[in-house]
Order: structure tokens, then C-alpha cells, then sequence
């Protein structure tokens, strides 16, 4: 039989309506179904967390957060590894690091991954990478690439989703919050064009917004 490492969410999900959740006004006619509530997202992300302590044995961590897509998902796992520490006999010494990464212009993903900051790079402690989402793996692959050239003791990256795509390169994240169906998703700090960072929940953006935030 089969046993999987993430949650995934089928094809055929057909999510939650938005009026059974609280959705900020400015958005209510941009968004079809809710399909990853807020709750489940913590509660999925609280999991994950256990599982990176436990893989991390006692290895310094360096936790570096992708953003801007990656920081709600930074800070929430983030949250659940220092309550870990400090609620059990074994702990694991945690720093942060932040790089930013661009790659995307309306829903399409442009082949130039453009990459800025990170103070700590060159630093030898194993890292923990924390995306929001792997599309194409374009992003991810490139982000690997810069990293090994400082021989870091070991690299793991935590996706909080991954797209079931044919764009996909086959890449795979070490960890992984859900695997989604291929759709544009918004919420919990992912953007469409810098809009939907401020929605808790994880949705699927319409196309009558798609024309209406497009640039
Ligand atoms: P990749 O390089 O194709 O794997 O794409 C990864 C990056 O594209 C993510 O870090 C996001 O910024 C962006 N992205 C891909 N799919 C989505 C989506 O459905 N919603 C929002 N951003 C996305
Ligand atoms: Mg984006």
C-alpha cells in the first residue's frame, strides 16, 4: 500500500464557500471556493514541525524563509518548533535568515528567477528552506544551486504546497505541507500581483480577477 507524506488535496475538491468563512470584504468577488482553511493549515503545519525536529537530531538550525510568499508559513512553523524547544527534554538552537526571490508576473511563472539577500548564506550549519509554493521547481532549483556554492552542512526544504502540474520538473521539497490540484492559488501570503497576501485562508483566485489585478 501506499503511505504519503502530505496531505493531498484531489482534482476534484470542491472546497468551501466563501460565505461560511470570514473573507475581508475587498475580496469577496475575487475568489471561488476556499479550498485550505486557516485552521487546517495550522494544524498541518504544526505536524511538520515535529517532523523537522525529529529528522534535525541536535543540529543548529539555520531557518530560512523565502519570501514574500514564505513568511506566513515561516513564522507559524517557526512558532510550533519554539514551542517543541521549549516544552521538551531535547531542543535544537534555531537563527533566521531571509532571502527574496521573484519570479512570477500575473499567474505565469517567467523563466527569470531573480534572487535578493540572505546575510547568513555562507554560514555551515544545516539549513531549513521554507517555501510557500512549488510550481515548475524553477525557483527552488535555483535557490539549491546558490546555496551549495557555501557548502552548508545540509540543506532541507519545507514547502508548505506543492502543484500537481505538467510544468513541474520533477523537483520534490524534502517536506511537504499539501500536494494542490493546478490552479492559481491565493491566501496565507500568496499573491496574485501582491494582492491576497492579507487573506488567512488558502483559495482559488476567479478569472474575472485575474483580469482585474492583472498588470
Ligand atoms: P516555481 O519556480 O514554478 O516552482 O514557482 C514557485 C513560486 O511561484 C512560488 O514561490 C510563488 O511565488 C509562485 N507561485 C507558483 N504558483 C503559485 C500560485 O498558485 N499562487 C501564488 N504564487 C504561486
Ligand atoms: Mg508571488
Amino acid at each position: 500500500h501506499h503511505i504519503s507524506n502530505h496531505c493531498i488535496i484531489a482534482d476534484d475538491e470542491k472546497g468551501h464557500d466563501l460565505d461560511l468563512f470570514c473573507v475581508p470584504r475587498h475580496y469577496e468577488n475575487d475568489l471561488d471556493k476556499v479550498i485550505i482553511p486557516h485552521g487546517l493549515i495550522m494544524d498541518r503545519t504544526e505536524r511538520l514541525a515535529r517532523d523537522i525536529i525529529r529528522d534535525m537530531g541536535g543540529h543548529h538550525i539555520v531557518a530560512l524563509c523565502v519570501l514574500k510568499g514564505g513568511y506566513k508559513f515561516f513564522a507559524d512553523l517557526l512558532d510550533y518548533i519554539k514551542s517543541l524547544n521549549q516544552n521538551s527534554d531535547k531542543s535544537v538552537p534555531l537563527t533566521v535568515d531571509f532571502i527574496r526571490v521573484k519570479s512570477y508576473c500575473n499567474d505565469k511563472s517567467t523563466n527569470n528567477v531573480k534572487v535578493i539577500g540572505g546575510d547568513e548564506l555562507s554560514n555551515l550549519a544545516g539549513k531549513v528552506s521554507l517555501s510557500d509554493i512549488v510550481e515548475t521547481g524553477r525557483t527552488m532549483e535555483t535557490l539549491l544551486s546558490l546555496l551549495s556554492e557555501c557548502n552548508p552542512k545540509m540543506v532541507k526544504v519545507v514547502s508548505l504546497l506543492v502543484k500537481r502540474t505538467p510544468r513541474s520538473s520533477g523537483y520534490r521539497p524534502d517536506y511537504i505541507g499539501f500536494e494542490v490540484p493546478d490552479a492559481f492559488l491565493v491566501g496565507y501570503a500568496l499573491d496574485y500581483n501582491e494582492y491576497f497576501r492579507d487573506l488567512s485562508h488558502i483559495c482559488i483566485l476567479n478569472d474575472q480577477a485575474k483580469e482585474k489585478y492583472k498588470v
